[in-house]
């Protein structure tokens, strides 16, 4: 069980927020598999203070998509009050901010990431959020700026006396990007400074790897990310394994096709026919690893511009059978070495 503030979940696996990824549809999919905690795409306060078109439909939920954390993105007082205001009209369940995000005209402008360089300035925008939002407030940073700058235990120290409610913790420094192995040590050290829930991220890749992210920092949850991207599977089969280390079998292709044609259902449901099928382009590659000869049939999906088309090309699947020898994940190959 994780408890963050006042909501309590029964599953310590979380759904990343994922820049441009994150969206009703996939929070769908991988909810059908498990997953409990889910967060919408990263939000700037910016442009949910202004009211941008595509910020509402970043947020866009519905009944089934609970218990759902937002991720603002902002280091600027007075607009995150205003976001948070503005997001009072939208039902929520955690209210995150970024102190993570290491692209660069993000933090040029000192936000995401390079508020790991400001603790005392990260606590005092926390502290405006926890005094406005109705909800569980959090942040999510990183290991520390770069290699000589590891500062991640001070920065959740700050943090903790804004009177948050969880840290997330993502163990690669700025300068790393997601480059490189996740470094446990970080997150066990802010785990081990800190009273409130600490949430690790990076590597979460198979079940194997987010038993090892749990042993090694003795973090109370783990973030689900590029480990999700075609593979909803890892929800339960995560889940299964911290129960009895049993060690999971690939869906079988059939399988795999039935849940591509439901999320490209949802996708042109939710964008329209033609935006839902675009989109689901890259999802094609990520659920299609693994798959024999799928070159040609990329090909296929990514010139696929309305359903049908793209529904056709996933139809012919099944045909090509599994690479031998493919793994059981393949979102990500670190992993393979460590399974
Ligand atoms: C394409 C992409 C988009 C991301 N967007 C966000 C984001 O909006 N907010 C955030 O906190 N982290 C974001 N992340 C970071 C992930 O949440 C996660 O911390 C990171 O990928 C490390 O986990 P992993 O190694 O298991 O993928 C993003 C990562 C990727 C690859």
């Amino acid at each position: 069980m994780l408890k963050i503030g006042s909501v309590t979940l029964q599953s310590p696996l979380v759904l990343a927020p994922l820049a441009g990824i994150t969206d009703l549809p996939l929070r769908t999919v991988n909810r059908s598999f498990g997953c409990e905690l889910a967060f919408t795409s990263m939000i700037s306060a910016r442009s949910l203070a202004w009211s941008n078109h595509k910020t509402e439909t970043m947020l866009q939920t519905e009944s089934g998509d609970r218990p759902l954390g937002v991720q603002l993105l902002g280091a600027d007082a007075d607009m995150l009050s205003r976001a948070v205001d503005k997001l009072a009209d939208y039902p929520l369940d955690i209210l995150d901010l970024n102190a993570a995000c290491p692209v660069a005209k993000v933090v040029r402008k000192g936000e995401g990431a390079s508020l790991m360089k400001e603790p005392e300035k990260l606590r005092d925008l926390l502290k405006v959020l926890v005094e406005r939002s109705a909800v569980p407030v959090t942040v999510k940073i990183r290991a520390g700026w770069d290699n000589s700058t590891r500062n991640a235990r001070d920065v959740a120290l700050h943090a903790q006396d804004a009177g948050i409610s969880a840290v997330f913790i993502h163990g690669r420094t700025r300068s790393q990007e997601y480059r490189g192995k996740v470094n446990y040590e970080a997150i066990r050290e802010v785990k081990q400074a800190l009273s409130i829930p600490v949430i690790g991220s990076g590597d979460a890749f198979s079940p194997r790897l987010i038993k090892k992210m749990f042993d090694e920092t003795g973090c109370d949850g783990v973030v689900i990310a590029r480990g999700a991207l075609g593979n909803p599977w890892l929800f339960p089969e995560t889940h299964a394994f911290l129960a009895d280390h049993k060690r999971p079998d690939r869906p079988a292709p059939e399988k795999i096709v039935a849940v591509m044609s439901r999320h490209l259902e949802l996708c042109c449901t939710f964008y329209g026919d033609g935006l839902g099928t675009k989109l689901f382009r890259k999802f094609f590659s990520w659920y299609s690893k693994g798959f024999a000869n799928i070159k040609p049939l990329r090909i296929q999906a990514f010139a696929a511009a309305t359903h049908e088309e793209m529904l056709h090309v996933i139809n012919k699947m099944p045909g090509l059978g599994m690479e031998p020898g493919a793994p059981v994940y393949s979102s990500h190959e670190a992993w393979l070495t460590e399974y």
